[in-house]
């Protein structure tokens, strides 16, 4: 690979989720000049697109959305942080998704043009502004186009960041690759908005380019990384090949879940009625299907093991009138939705992440994080459905500001000497490493964890980091950076869940000695879970 002349912004930009377009947009406003770099080659390949439940807005009741975000964080919210959330999100709503993008959210059905409020688990009212059940796209959309048009915007496709540019403590900018040539971009401020990890985990439900780039490259930079073992599964992904997911708004408006368990007092006619078995949800949490998703995942992992099978019932409800999309895309996928939906858990958010202030600024100077990459304390140790849009959006726009505020002129620093020295990898290099690592990660570092897993974790995820960073010293290409931004991130999760001997949230311990399915195992987790605010 060559490394081209040196480009310089006011702004640089990396990610083009909602959180990377809502920065790039305040900052435009603002009158800076933004490069905004993304390795998707389609809005598609950003995680934001994948979003189906919606937005949270705050309606009557702000200090209720509070309550619902903290209590769902299983009581390890920064309250100040999830302030800022909430009082910011109608605003944000209004100024960018409403006004400057039109997004068509559903209206009720008066012919009133009022929004039709959504609900999801762990929500005590219908707040959740949507699109059917594919609102990521109808937001993204109109974003990037907004942002095509902005004269202040440059957007480039297909273009990966490698590696910050740092000097002395601050960071000026980021090695980008682009159709295999390496550029340095020296930039005022850089704002990190690469997403999230799914690419850790076989079963998940980002998109493939998942692999934690921003946290990898933050966390080398010597930015502070923080709650990185609250990784959260989503309990209803389809649990076939591809999964994909099935949103909780569909739990808001009714549908059930069901183990396999088809006991002898059922009628036949239950039987037909219902497709799968007992209902078991009641028996977890009070808020049954509602509860926090961390419980809903545990649940449903642990009646799959216990019984075989678990269906999300959807006969309750008007499946395809209420989701076409979803009853489209089970058709599509040869899933016949009205005998019930197999799901399990799959990754689908990571709650921690580079360590951030109320404005998206990093502990390193002239570097924020926005979006799933960062780490805002909003989320604690589980994130409340339908808050991540939100979080992008007001961090996003948040940062975009302070970066103008600062107005700090670019530097140009020398680049890295990154070395193309060597053959190209060898074939199926990348691809035999990523998949060691998602057997690690599955295995050890899943739903429920134990100190002898994580132990085991760690040495596996040493040696393979061990053995990428081998190939970087004289390789450059992006999916080696993106394997070892893999190992980097699952290093960080690992050593995170390892000094963490506190069962909270997503972060789940068990005991080595208990058999995971065993009745006293489970009555013990009720007994803690229906304990929870
Ligand atoms: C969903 O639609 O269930 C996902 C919403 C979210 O992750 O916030």
């Amino acid at each position: 690979m060559s490394a081209e002349t040196d480009a310089t912004t006011d702004v640089l930009v990396v990610g083009s989720g909602v959180a990377g377009c809502a920065a790039a947009l305040a900052a435009a406003r603002a009158g800076q000049d933004v490069l905004l770099v993304t390795k998707a080659e389609r809005p598609k390949d950003a995680t934001s697109w994948w979003a189906q439940g919606g937005v949270a807005v705050s309606r009557a009741d702000a200090e209720g959305f509070k309550r619902d975000v903290i209590a769902a964080s299983d009581g390890a919210a920064d309250p100040e942080a999830v302030d800022v959330l909430v009082e910011n999100a109608n605003d944000a709503v209004e100024d960018v998704l409403v006004e400057t993008l039109d997004v068509p959210f559903d209206t009720d059905e008066n012919g009133d043009d009022a929004f039709a409020y959504g609900r999801e688990a762990a929500h005590g009212e219908r707040r959740i502004l949507h699109v059917n059940a594919s609102t990521g796209r109808h937001v993204l959309g109109p974003f990037l186009s907004c942002l095509d048009d902005h004269p202040n915007v440059t957007i480039r496709e297909d273009t990966a960041a490698l590696e910050l540019l740092t000097r002395e403590g601050r960071v000026h900018g980021a090695m980008v690759e682009s159709d295999g040539v390496l550029e340095p971009v020296c930039a005022g401020a850089t704002v990190l908005a690469t997403g999230g990890i799914g690419a850790l985990y076989d079963r998940s439900t980002n998109p493939a380019g998942a692999t934690g780039d921003g946290i990898a490259m933050a966390a080398l930079a010597g930015a502070d990384v923080t709650d990185m073992e609250f990784v959260q599964f989503h309990p209803t992904a389809y649990a076939g090949e591809e999964p994909f997911l099935l949103s909780e708004a569909v739990r808001g408006e009714g549908a059930l879940l069901r183990n396999a368990d088809v006991s002898e007092s059922h009628s036949e006619a239950r039987k037909t009625e219902s497709p799968g078995g007992e209902r078991f949800m009641p028996e977890y949490h009070p808020d049954a299907e509602l509860a926090p998703r961390d419980v809903v995942a545990r649940a449903v992992a642990n009646e799959r093991d216990r019984t075989g099978d678990v269906v999300l019932d959807v006969s309750p409800l008007d499946f395809e009138a209420e989701f076409p999309d979803l009853a489209a895309k089970c058709d599509e996928r040869g899933v016949d939705f009205r005998t019930g939906i197999a799901v399990s858990p799959a990754e689908h958010f990571v709650c921690g992440g580079i360590d951030v202030d109320s404005q998206g600024r990093t502990s390193l100077d002239r570097l924020f994080a926005v979006g799933e990459c960062s780490r805002t304390g909003v989320h604690g140790a589980n994130r409340l459905a339908s808050t991540s849009l939100l979080e992008g959006l007001v961090w996003g726009l948040r940062a975009g500001q302070a970066v103008a505020a600062d107005d700090a002129s670019p530097v140009v620093v020398e680049a890295p000497d990154l070395r193309d020295s060597d053959p190209a990898l060898p074939e199926a290099f990348a691809e035999e490493k990523f998949d060691r690592l998602r057997r690690t990660m599955d295995e050890y570092v899943g739903l429920a964890r134990t100190p002898d897993g994580l132990r085991r974790a760690s040495a596996a995820v040493r040696r393979l980091k061990g053995e990428v960073d081998a190939y970087v010293r004289t390789r450059t290409s992006r999916e080696l950076y993106e394997l070892r931004a893999a190992t980097v991130t699952a290093l960080l999760i690992v050593r995170a869940a390892s000094e963490n001997d506190e069962s909270r949230g997503c972060h789940h311990l068990v005991d080595e000695s208990a058999d995971t399915t065993d009745a006293g195992e489970e009555s013990e987790e009720r007994e803690v879970h229906a304990g929870r605010p």
